[in-house]
């Protein structure tokens, strides 16, 4: 059954790409959509994203083959939140505050290792991968603690599809299946789980939103990116939605040997093509330099609302070797030029071009689905409380 994961979902989707490919049409939304300007640029509108859109729903923050093995760990903060991800010996996934019980200094300020233990660097408490005290420095001098009540905090972590999901708010009640609506069963047709993490990189970039957009965004393309990848693609794009996730491709205008070949024989390259975006703040998308792999885009709000930061995360179906390792790498710097100085420089102007109050509101077109149905989950989950969440995405 494995390797029909999805298969029905994903070959509707490639013959729906057919039929838009052959009427030279993409469908379209009921109007032209407008959002006020200062979306991108309030600070109080940003902070209230912040607590109510990254703090409370999962977060895709590590692909598993990141900490493929037991004792990796990956520390990172998110939206101000320090969090230590682990791998236990039992190959589970915990996700901790990275934060000594004692009087919270960071366990680890490496941002990747591997460790049986952690060693508070500021007293020396020890903590084992599960989150518990394991060791008071000086236990006699300090005094007596029940090292029960001092255990680290968890976060609700999930992993699946060979991704890691993180919920900051350690008390939600957010149901990952609910969430996901069913998306991850489509991504585990990538295999991630059995890929490999070949490198990471940071960007900076314009206000989360702003940066999004663009990874939503095909209409674009032949315009912006003309002196890159773009100068031979359409700027159509069809959406397919799962909840507030969304799946981009093109409709595919070249179609006739894709038709002459049993629907079965489809190749994972044509099921999976185009951009998968995962709600709120992640795009995925496929390359072939120097093998099968994927650049996952992570997006995460900066210190201001007019900050973003962006990590490239490279993921190979089989580690490069040989001449591939060369390939692989002018690929990922190639993907990270055309962000960096065309996406990215774009984003940072506009930015600046909304602060200073050029536009009113900022408009997205009938071809510009994928952005209207984002931001209108942006507003749906600003609005909801805590207790309908669930039901929010259950739709
Ligand atoms: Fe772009």
């Amino acid at each position: 059954m494995g390797h029909t994961l999805g298969a029905v979902e994903l070959r509707e989707m490639v013959r729906t790409a057919i039929a838009y490919g052959k009427t030279r049409s993409i469908p379209l939304a009921p109007s032209v959509m407008t959002i006020p300007a200062s979306n991108y640029v309030d600070p109080w509108r940003f902070e209230v994203e912040v607590e109510r859109i990254f703090k409370r729903l999962p977060l895709m923050l590590a692909p598993s083959a990141e900490i493929p093995r037991p004792g990796d760990y990956k520390a990172m903060e998110v939206a101000g939140v320090p969090v230590l991800i682990t791998r236990g010996q039992d190959g589970v996934v915990r996700t901790f505050l990275n934060a000594c019980s004692h009087r919270g200094a960071n366990l680890t300020t490496e941002p990747t290792g591997n460790a049986k233990r952690f060693v508070c660097p500021y007293h020396g408490w020890t903590f084992d991968q599960q989150g518990a005290l394991r060791g008071v420095a000086s236990a006699e001098e300090f005094g007596e603690v029940d090292k029960d009540c001092y255990s680290l905090r968890t976060l609700p972590t999930t992993e699946r599809s060979g991704l890691i999901w993180v919920v900051l708010d350690r008390n939600s009640t957010v149901d990952f299946d609910t969430f996901l609506s069913g998306y991850d069963a489509l991504l585990e047709r990538f295999g991630f789980k059995d890929w490999h993490f070949q490198s990471s990189r940071v960007i900076k970039g314009p206000n989360w939103k702003v940066a999004y957009d663009g990874y939503l965004d095909y209409y674009h393309i032949p315009v912006l990116h003309r002196e890159t990848f773009g100068p031979d693609m359409l700027n159509q794009a069809i959406y397919s939605a799962f909840g507030p996730h969304q799946r981009v491709q093109f409709p595919l205008r070249e179609y006739s040997e894709l038709e002459a070949t049993p629907e079965d024989a489809w190749t994972d390259e044509t099921l999976l093509s185009g951009v998968w975006t995962i709600f709120p703040h992640i795009s995925i998308a496929s390359f072939g330099g120097g093998g099968r792999g994927v650049m996952i885009s992570q997006l995460l709000p900066g210190a201001t609302v007019g900050e973003s930061l962006t990590t490239q995360m490279y993921l190979m179906q089989t580690p490069p070797e040989g001449p591939e390792i060369k390939a692989a790498e002018e690929q990922f710097a190639f993907l990270r030029r055309v962000v960096e100085d065309e996406d990215y420089t774009t984003g940072l102007a506009l930015q600046k071009a909304l602060k200073a109050g050029a536009l009113d509101k900022v408009t997205f077109g009938r071809n510009e689905s994928g952005a209207q149905r984002f931001h209108g989950w942006v507003d749906k989950v600003i609005a909801t409380d805590d207790a309908d969440l669930n039901a929010l995405f259950a739709g």
